[in-house]
């Protein structure tokens, strides 16, 4: 297991694949090993596959799974977004509502929401964020942009083509579509802020016309 580890950590490695990549190639394994040995009762299996399908179920379908945006991507956003009293932003997909309640807090001038669609992590987020943000439960493909003027998304390479669609429907002139990592097929951003964080991620934004 610990050799089997070890190849697939090199393949990452050789692959160019970010840090943490490259430590759950290493560690996946081992892990499995290590959990035969803990000899644990089939009903913790059976709760981490609850778990797991409670938050990541709809990835079958939309092809986003729950990840988070890094520390650096929240601060590098609550810096750069303009002091204007009241701005109303908006997190499609909003997860566990990490980056809500950082802004929140280093933000309060904004009006922060978030829609998502997992039920457990719509829960959580709306527990943790209390009254600091409107969180939605629901699709964001049935949610108005057109009430933000600026609207983020931390998803994955697959929704971006439709969601720029939407965007341009919806959103008015002169508000912000800001994607961390993901770009637009052929659309140029009007920016780019590389956040040099494990992920190598970069945020993308467009000023809408
Ligand atoms: C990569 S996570 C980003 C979480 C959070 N925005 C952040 O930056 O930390 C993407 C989230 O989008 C949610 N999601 C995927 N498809 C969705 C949809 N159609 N409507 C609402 N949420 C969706 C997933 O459940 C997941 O929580």
């Amino acid at each position: 297991m610990v050799a089997q580890g070890a190849i697939a950590g090199s393949l990452s490695f050789v692959l160019g694949l970010p840090g943490w990549w490259l430590a759950i190639n290493l560690a996946f394994f081992p892990m499995i090993g290590l959990g035969q040995q803990l000899d644990l009762r089939p009903e913790w299996y059976l709760l981490a596959l609850c778990l797991l399908l409670l938050t990541q179920f709809g990835a079958l379908r939309s092809r986003v799974p729950l990840y988070l945006s890094s520390h650096r991507a929240k601060t590098e956003l609550a810096h750069l977004l303009p002091h204007t009293q009241g701005l109303r932003l908006l997190d499609i997909g909003s997860g566990t509502g990490g980056l809500l309640a950082q802004l929140a807090q280093a933000r309060p001038d904004l009006r922060l929401a978030g829609v998502e669609s997992a039920p457990l992590l719509w829960l959580v987020s709306r527990l943790r964020l209390g009254k600091r943000a409107d969180i939605r439960f629901g699709s964001l493909w049935r949610h108005d942009l057109s009430r933000y003027d600026v609207v983020y998304a931390f998803l994955s390479p697959e929704p971006m083509a439709r969601l720029w669609d939407k965007v341009r429907r919806e959103m008015k002139p002169g508000s912000l579509f800001i994607s961390n990592s993901f770009a637009v097929p052929g659309v140029a951003p009007d920016a780019v802020i590389d956040l040099n964080d494990l992920n190598r991620g970069r945020l993308l934004l467009w000023r809408l016309s």
